[in-house]
């Protein structure tokens, strides 16, 4: 095991820290320490399950532990399911003091972290992410969740983790696809404030595709840094919280339209930062030679942004405004002043948009 690069995030009473390391799932002395619990569930699904599950179970080392095995896939994030994880709960009467380990992609945490949020009224959960988008993005922050048939995460608690534990080889059997997914998000932390770390993801990008560990490791932690930060100044998305929804209001109309079928959250988020940068520049915001490093770096990572013939113009922007952030029947949209300058704003022409929308998608 490479020792873990270690941070805490700093919320008063929910405090918690975030682990990042290698191997630490093979690590059952030190993982022992962190499920300590008379009772421990481990919510995880059919793909996950068979991988890393009996890495918790040595960990537990003969404790009572009970996994929890979800059908795979985000059709799965729902209601019905979250209610079969509180049947399972409550059958092997689980209290409040007991302990829920999520372990698996995003669509796994939002579930037991809204599983744990309900549970009794809140009982603790560790983050165990296992894709690159959830280590870098859904276990830290406390935003849990389901989907309702009328709208993606419109159910859900803000419940922060224990701790997040990340063990980046577990990115060892997820499929490319999945990866080059999880790297925009990684791109999208760059552009929101960290010039610096977008220039060197522009020169580790080939090391990031080959899995070397100790880049990932550093561009794990480093995104989780600048998240936490975020996340401190602003819990509950009052504010500067939106700042990390760069790229998604563009991505969200993106996989709304198709179906949550044909694109992947981050290949939509990485087709949604190009938009993002280029109505940035459309509006004179920033700098034409900004726009082509980010659409390079983009393409180096293997991540397809073009989405034209995908939807029209008019659906994506129908779909914009069913947004979670419209306010006032405005749609607030993340926008940047250059690499690592991102703000959030409703102050723009609406022509700007359109002629965005129309370039990109028509
Ligand atoms: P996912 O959870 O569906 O995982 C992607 C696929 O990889 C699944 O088939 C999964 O079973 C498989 N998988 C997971 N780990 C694996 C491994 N190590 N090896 C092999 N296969 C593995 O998708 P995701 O991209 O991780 O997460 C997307 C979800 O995260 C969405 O539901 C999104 O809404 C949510 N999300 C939440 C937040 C938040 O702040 N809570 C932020 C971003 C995204
Ligand atoms: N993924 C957005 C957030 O956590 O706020």
């Amino acid at each position: 095991m490479i020792a873990p690069l270690s941070m805490t995030v700093p919320l008063g009473e929910r405090a918690y820290s975030i682990h990042v390391g290698a191997g630490l799932l093979r690590d059952a002395t030190w993982l022992a320490g962190l499920l300590r619990a008379r009772k421990v569930a481990v919510v995880t699904n059919a793909v996950v399950a068979p991988l890393y599950a009996a890495n918790i179970r040595a960990a537990r080392a003969g404790g009572e532990t009970h996994d929890i095995v979800l059908p795979d896939g985000e059709s799965h994030k729902t209601l019905a399911t979250a209610t079969k994880i509180f049947d399972a709960l409550l059958e092997h009467r689980f209290a409040r003091d007991d302990l829920i380990v999520a372990l698996g992609g995003g669509v796994v945490g939002d579930m037991a972290g809204f599983a744990a949020a309900c549970y009794q009224r809140g009982i603790a959960f560790v983050q165990i992410p296992t894709t690159l988008l959830a280590q870098v993005d859904s276990s830290v922050g406390g935003k849990t969740g389901v989907n309702h048939p009328l709208g993606k995460n419109m159910i859900g608690a803000f419940h922060q983790p224990r701790a997040v534990v990340i063990d980046i080889d577990t990115l060892r059997s997820l499929p490319l696809r999945e990866l080059r997914a999880g790297l925009a998000e990684v791109v999208k932390y760059g552009l929101i404030c960290d010039a610096d770390f977008f220039a060197w993801l522009e020169r580790n990008a080939e090391r990031l595709l080959a899995l070397d560990s100790e880049t990932l490791m550093y561009a794990v932690h480093r995104c989780c840094s600048i998240k936490a930060e975020i996340v401190v100044r602003d819990e509950h998305e009052q504010g500067d919280r939106a700042l990390l929804n760069l790229g998604h209001t563009f991505g969200h109309a993106i996989e709304n339209t198709t179906g949550y079928s044909r694109w992947l959250h981050g290949e939509a988020v990485a087709a949604g930062l190009r938009m993002a940068a280029s109505m940035s520049e459309r509006a004179g915001l920033m700098d034409k030679a900004d726009l082509l490093r980010i659409e390079s770096l983009l393409q180096q990572l293997g991540l397809r942004t073009d989405a034209r013939g995908e939807l029209s113009p008019a659906a994506a922007h129908a779909a914009m405004s069913l947004d979670k952030k419209v306010k006032a029947g405005r749609v607030r949209l993340i926008l940047m002043r250059g690499i690592g300058r991102a703000f959030v704003t409703d102050d723009y022409a609406e022509e700007t948009l359109a002629a965005t929308l129309e370039a990109h998608l028509a």
